[in-house]
């Protein structure tokens, strides 16, 4: 038979250690370092229009976007690097906007996809988009275009990837499916568009 009064007793005597272990904690901890509020002023070019903030050092570029700017085409899905939801362009290159500081970038030219285009006048990858019906609930699309748009770039430039057969020869890269698969591999698209997406970006590369 079980002896409740074991158990209880054992219980209560772990509950007391714990406070007793606490009460020293507390005896012995430092004081806590207060946690810095400071704001520090950045200025930002965002699609073509100046904005100045005064941000909290640790806001990150996707915050900075969505809470501050308002701007919430930019989708946070990862916040964490792994998933390219929050892909924007910052001087051309395209970057994981939760990944990055807001006020690294102070003074630069930052593109979001309400930047690109408007559904009036697309930007080409974005008609793409639309035309290879490149999307399914469309919470990855924004990330995609922007990283498909950056990529472009970079592919005319001549950058290598991870599949580039010879990467001594020079000029612009041969976007095939197997570099664009490689190229796009940091967009990640949870209904699994990528056959339309990759036929997207291969329709705008070969026009
Ligand atoms: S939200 Fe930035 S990579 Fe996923
Ligand atoms: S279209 Fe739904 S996550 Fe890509």
């Amino acid at each position: 038979m079980i002896d409740t009064g074991v158990i209880t007793t054992g219980l209560a005597a772990s509950h007391y250690l714990d406070a007793a272990d606490q009460a020293a904690h507390v005896r012995t901890a430092e004081p806590t370092a207060a946690v810095s509020t400071r704001l520090v002023h950045a200025r930002f070019l965002v699609n073509g229009e100046a904005h100045e903030l005064d941000l909290d050092p640790r806001v990150t570029l996707l915050d900075a976007l969505r809470e501050h700017l308002r701007m919430t085409g930019t989708k946070k899905g990862c916040d964490r690097g792994q998933c390219g939801a929050c892909t924007v362009l910052v001087n051309g290159r395209r970057v994981n906007s939760c990944l990055s500081l807001a006020i690294s970038h102070d003074g630069d030219e930052v593109i979001t996809i309400e930047g690109l285009g408007a559904p009036e006048a697309m930007h080409p990858v974005q008609r793409a988009f639309v035309q290879h019906d490149a999307y399914q609930c469309g919470y990855c699309t924004p990330g995609q275009v922007c990283s498909a748009v950056g990529m472009l770039a970079e592919a005319h430039a001549g950058a290598a990837s991870a599949v580039t057969p010879d990467v001594r020869v020079r000029g612009p890269a041969q976007l095939t499916d197997d570099e664009i698969r490689e190229r796009m591999s940091g967009n990640l698209c949870r209904c699994g568009a990528y056959v339309n997406i990759v036929g997207a970006i291969r329709s705008v590369a070969r026009s």
